[in-house]
């Protein structure tokens, strides 16, 4: 089932508390973004943060770790009530390391590829991962556009592992998610596509009505 989830990138908790609420019951999934200001030139708010945040009924968190060393950020994933966290291919750890550190907290695991990362990269990794991310921009900041030849990539990567599923994040809004859709991805990251929207709600079930 193809599913859209909300983006929350922000350094306020006041903000990620209201996100949250403008989403509850629209989506079971959401994405916070976590920022090292190293991996990416951009820090967001911290998980400690994220771990005062009562998160709505019904809503499982995902952790978009845009960091050096995101099995240091594991304990407060969990503290934090994370459900999957998603590290990118490019960080220069250990990566099967680090996916078995993730197993032995029970997430569920993802792999994030870089626009300019080759889908291939993650061939050695599939047994081991529930969802890769396709970034569609380059990481750090949100209402960037989308790279068109991502849509290339999610047919590459859905033909190469049919299974696996496949979540697209970067530029994603209601002008292009019907192709996106239609490429082969699975799941929708999308942030300034939805807040920035009047209604969020409506743009919420606009964005669901072209993927249906
Ligand atoms: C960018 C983040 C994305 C971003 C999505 O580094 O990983 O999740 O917040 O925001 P939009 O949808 O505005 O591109």
């Amino acid at each position: 089932m193809k599913k859209i989830i909300p983006a929350i990138l922000t350094k306020d908790i006041a903000e990620l508390r209201s996100k949250l609420t403008q989403i509850q019951k629209l989506t079971d999934w959401a994405q916070i973004d976590i920022m090292d200001g190293k991996f990416v030139q951009n820090i967001s708010i911290g998980l400690e943060d994220v771990s005062l945040v009562k998160i709505p009924e019904g809503i499982f968190l995902e952790a978009h770790l845009m960091v050096e060393n995101p099995a240091s950020y594991f304990t407060q994933c969990q503290q934090a009530n994370i459900k999957r966290v998603i590290f990118h291919i490019e960080m220069d750890s250990d990566i099967k390391n680090v996916l078995l550190k993730a197993k032995s907290f029970n997430f569920q695991k993802g792999l994030a590829l870089n626009p300019e990362t080759p889908v291939e990269k993650i061939i050695p990794y599939i047994n081991d991962i529930d969802v890769a991310l396709l970034m569609s921009v380059h990481p750090g900041f949100g209402g960037q556009t989308f790279i068109l030849n991502t849509l290339d990539k999610i047919r590459s990567l859905k033909k190469l592992v049919p299974h696996l599923k496949i979540e697209v994040d970067g530029g994603v809004n209601i002008d292009n998610i019907k192709a996106i859709s239609d490429a082969g991805a699975d799941y929708f990251i999308v942030g300034s596509g939805l807040f920035e929207a009047e209604d969020s709600k409506k743009q919420f079930e606009n964005l669901q009505m072209k993927i249906k």
